[in-house]
């Protein structure tokens, strides 16, 4: 499977998905620039925003009240937003896109 972050300036990135990493492991495992996962996962950093593709918000869900706090304190919060290290790879997210947003350039 497969997962791609489209960074802002639109450089896109394919990285293998392994099933129970999250998508911040899988970012700063494969040098996604943008995504730092400062706190190691523990969503209270906020470096590890990305923006879930609107075709696949129905398979991701939607964030929790944790993740909200965080992300909406970020300069650009989408509805779609999210912190990498709370989404988890799975095989229903083969071919997820997510976006990374300009204060993370
Ligand atoms: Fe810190 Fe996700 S890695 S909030």
């Amino acid at each position: 499977g497969t997962i791609t972050f489209v960074e802002y300036d639109g450089t896109s990135h394919d990285v293998d998905l392994v099933e129970g990493a999250s998508l911040m492991e899988l970012a700063t495992s494969n040098g996604i620039p943008g995504i730092d996962g400062d706190c190691g996962g523990e969503a209270s950093c906020g470096t590890c925003h990305v923006i879930v593709d609107d075709a696949w918000i129905a398979t991701t869900g939607t964030r929790s009240h944790v993740e909200s706090q965080m992300v909406e304190m970020s300069p650009e919060c989408a509805p779609n937003s999210r912190l990498g290290c709370q989404v988890k790879a799975c095989p229903a997210l083969d071919g997820l896109t997510v976006r990374l947003p300009e204060f993370q350039m």
